[in-house]
């Protein structure tokens, strides 16, 4: 199939590695196809970066095919790579060999013209090959890669919790339930349904989070991180939401809140920072056709630094603003993305870490504050987008946290393995979570959860 003797695209556009006038095979799909006078020009995609290679045939009548080469179709092409004599691009293909490898035809709905995204997201199995969704893609692996290497470097191990669980660690309850028990046949006991008799002979759900689980390996190997996909069954219709996404979530021993804050802003940083240098070509896309302002969002947030602010304090700011919110503000309730936003973009016009939160609305593993009306918990809030990061120091003392959960009335005995941990050696540690989409959202500038998934899980949509 040639596939070892082919050139990748990028190679020549991006990397300037091919040498001129020697032969050359390129294999992609056709953007765009049109003739003048007896030359022919083909605009070739292969994925491997933004530009689009031109093949110029000059001699039409010799390849058969052509006349079927139509936008989308798979293409083989050989040939000598040249200056090109044209504007708008520094190389062309001067066509020697040319071969139709899959059809396209007139039905195929990416032909040259602008589509919605909503309804690219319905042919989410074609938009892979939309400049938008190409580099969408393109970024979403290059970032992944940053975030392993920020932590590698850093002497952190990779760890893979499960995805299957039994406990639910936000404690919010809008889990996804696994079970292989027959829906409308479930074998009862007191009236209730039988998990024992379940496959995994209890209650089981999709992860909301690895963190439970990531403690577990910090509290062992040092500095972990976990970074995988969790979901949520919130009934929440937002553009920001999803129902699985992938989140990071680093777990440190030894480490207190305000290290986790320092971590947290480390990364954000060094992620942007990132797609600034190493994504030049994707960049380059958003800044010019989804958000003007995309470079100068990252840059302002590498260099800043990011406010700390308790939450007291932050509702203080709030409720003195006379800004009229949808949802009031007060001492004691979580605060909402337009309140994350006001002060993120009015007040402080930088990145904002909220911590020491009240207790009474964050999750049970949180570490008690000495008010003990409020956790050690901290959210880093950006602006455009409000919450991104969602962290705290775990509660490492064995009393404090078994009255903690009382209080909230989560039942103890699923957890027996948790409270071990904090019998046998246990140690302050902290961590946080950085939802993965939303980062890609807020580099990219695009606007809805559903277009940096490749494949969004959201309500009422599951499709491909
Ligand atoms: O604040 P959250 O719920 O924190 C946790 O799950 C902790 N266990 C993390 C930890 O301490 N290890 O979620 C963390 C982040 C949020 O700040 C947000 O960026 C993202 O995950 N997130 C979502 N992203 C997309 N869709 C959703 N439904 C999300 N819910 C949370
Ligand atoms: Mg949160």
């Amino acid at each position: 199939m040639d596939y070892f003797k082919r050139t990748r695209i990028s190679k020549i556009l991006l990397e300037d590695a091919v040498d001129l006038n020697q032969t050359i095979l390129v294999m992609g799909w056709v953007r765009t196809i049109r003739d003048s006078k007896e030359i022919v020009f083909i605009e070739i995609n292969d994925g491997s970066c933004m530009g689009n290679l031109q093949a110029v045939v000059n001699n039409p009548g010799n390849f058969g095919d052509l006349k079927r080469m139509l936008t989308g179709a798979a293409v083989r092409v050989e040939g000598t790579l040249v200056e090109s004599p044209a504007k708008g691009q520094k190389y062309e293909l001067a066509v020697t060999d040319l071969q139709l490898l899959g059809e396209a035809d007139q039905s195929y709905p990416l032909q040259k013209k602008r589509h919605s995204f909503e309804y690219l997201r319905e042919i989410a199995h074609l938009r892979p090959r939309t400049n938008t969704f190409g580099a969408v893609n393109r970024l979403r692996s290059k970032i992944a890669y940053a975030v392993h290497k920020f932590y590698q470097e850093r002497g952190f191990y990779y760890i893979h919790t499960p995805i299957i669980t039994a406990s639910d660690c936000e404690g919010a309850g809008d889990m996804f339930r696994i079970t292989t028990l027959p829906h409308n046949a479930a074998p009862e006991e007191n009236g209730k349904v039988d998990y024992t008799q379940d496959f995994f002979g209890s209650e089981t759900f999709l992860t909301v989070s690895g963190q439970l689980e990531a403690e577990i390996a910090a509290l062992a190997l040092g500095d972990v991180y976990t970074f995988g996909p969790t979901f949520r069954a919130e009934n929440s219709n937002t553009s920001r939401h999803a129902s699985e996404f992938w989140m990071i979530e680093p777990e440190m021993a030894f480490c207190d809140l305000d290290g986790d804050m320092q971590i947290a802003t480390d990364f954000l940083k060094y992620l942007f920072s990132f797609a600034l240098e190493q994504c030049a070509d994707e960049m380059t896309f958003f800044g010019t056709w989804i958000d003007k302002t995309v470079r100068e969002t990252l840059e302002h947030i590498v260099s800043s630094e990011f406010e700390r602010l308790p939450y007291t304090e932050a509702v203080k700011i709030l409720e003195k603003s006379g800004q009229k919110f949808e949802f009031p503000v007060g001492w004691g309730v979580d605060l909402q993305s337009e309140h994350e936003r006001y002060l993120t973009e009015i007040v402080f016009k930088r990145p904002v870490i909220v911590y020491d939160y009240p207790k009474k609305i964050k999750a049970f593993y949180m570490r008690v504050n000495d008010d003990e009306k409020t956790v050690a918990a901290m959210d880093v809030l950006v602006p455009k987008v409000g919450e991104i990061i969602g962290g705290s120091q775990r509660e490492e003392r064995f009393d404090v946290l078994k009255a903690h959960m009382e209080e909230k009335g989560i039942p103890l005995e699923p957890y027996g393995w948790y409270f071990d941990l904090r019998k046998y050696g246990t140690a302050p540690h902290a961590g946080f979570g950085l939802g993965f989409d939303r980062t890609l959202m807020y580099i990219s500038g695009m606007t809805n959860i559903r277009d940096v998934q490749p494949f969004p899980r959201v309500p009422r949509w599951a499709k491909f």
